[in-house]
């Protein structure tokens, strides 16, 4: 099994659920018209559609931003009474439902529940005057949803419901692409289930596994496991965490978002100098490397097309595999509570989540946990 490369480990996965990609990544916050700000003015995602009461939703307000083929939807609650309300209340802001682009939506909802999974939202058909959609939802690990959208015949900017997103603010995009990977972290001796649950009701495949031998500091340790539908197209690593001598990064997130749930978003882009050069200037804050991590870089990672100083001036990290090797950086948390945060990740061949570089990136995360007095 082990001598198997990343490729052909996706290859194990099973064809019931077929999933063509991420269609977007809903976040429950508590005020969707600044957080819509923020992803533009900082981040350089683009207005596309919005709903909320001036389009005939009464209860809650969302926004959709675009950039490449990601979609984000920011949705807040209007009045006290709407269940949202809890999500944000114990949780904070973050990531609600991780939504999967299929073929079928019904199909996709039979197949999952059938081997197990919890039912969200029975399959429904939206339409309106851009066409149909068809949607349905389960739950995964916390109160985090996969919801399975089928859009073949739909038209519209977004979702039945949502209208058009015209703003005169337009700030230039950065570069994004595409969702590489999400992040989710799970409780003490939760990773295996979790990985189960992947297995057996979405029929992916544990492409690589990391132990909290390999991801260790001298205070603290994880466990993460990276789960992969076939394609590829979609890959989602568990994290679990382990004991250490201090607090685990991991149960740091667990105890601030309250239970389990999405601790990155990795995106992906195809110049990560020029993105996370403008990601700075626009008040993205980013985690420190020190120097030091670049003194010996090529000595680890080989020949690379990047010159060390923007990478080191940017404090970009770089790893290698066997495929090739991958460039990338991540923010500090996007929300006051020590849990969301983004990934910025160039993939030039490989197929891996940057191993090499756990031990610097925890270390840099450990400093930040210690001057927030949770190490
Ligand atoms: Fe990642």
């Amino acid at each position: 099994m082990e001598s198997l490369s990343v490729s052909q480990k996706m290859a194990q996965a099973q064809d019931f659920l077929p999933i063509n990609g991420t269609d977007y990544v809903e976040f429950y916050v508590g005020n969707a018209k600044q957080a819509a700000y923020y992803y533009k003015a900082a981040f350089g995602f683009q207005s596309l559609a919005y709903a909320g009461p001036e389009t005939g939703v009464k209860d809650r307000a969302s926004y959709v931003l675009q950039q490449g083929k990601i979609r984000l939807v920011l949705t807040t609650p209007l009045k006290s009474d709407n269940p949202i309300n809890q999500h944000i209340y114990k949780h904070g802001d973050g990531v609600k439902i991780l939504a999967l682009w299929v073929d079928d939506a019904y199909k996709s909802y039979e197949e999952t529940t059938k081997r197990g999974a919890r039912s969200y939202m029975e399959p429904q058909t939206i339409t309106d005057e851009h066409g149909e959609v068809k949607i349905s939802g389960i739950y995964t690990y916390g109160e985090t949803v996969h919801m399975f959208i089928e859009r073949k015949n739909y038209n519209g900017p977004f979702l039945p419901g949502y209208k058009e997103w015209k703003s005169s603010f337009n700030p230039s995009d950065v570069g994004l692409q595409y969702v590489d990977h999400c992040v989710g972290n799970v409780g003490w001796n939760r990773m295996n289930d979790t990985v189960k649950w992947y297995e057996d009701v979405m029929g992916f495949a544990n492409i690589l596994s990391f132990d909290d031998k390999q991801i260790n500091t001298e205070y603290s340790a994880l466990m993460s496991k990276v789960m992969s539908n076939g394609n590829g197209y979609v890959k989602f690593p568990i994290n679990e965490p382990a004991e250490g001598k201090k607090k685990s990064q991991i149960e740091e997130y667990l105890e601030f978002y309250e239970g389990e749930g999405v601790q990155h978003v990795a995106i992906a882009t195809n110049d990560i100098i020029t993105t996370v050069r403008e990601l700075k200037a626009r008040g993205v804050e980013f985690l420190d490397t020190p120097d030091t991590y670049y003194e010996e870089l090529f000595d680890r990672v080989g020949k690379i097309d990047e010159d060390v100083a923007p990478l080191q001036e940017l404090k970009i990290l770089v790893d290698r595999d066997d495929e090739g090797y991958l460039l990338q950086i991540f923010t500090k948390p996007v929300e006051d509570r020590p849990t969301l945060f983004f990934e910025i990740i160039q993939r030039k061949g490989a197929k891996s989540f940057g191993a090499g570089n756990f031990k610097a990136l925890f270390e840099s995360i450990e400093r930040e946990q210690a001057k927030r007095g949770n190490l």
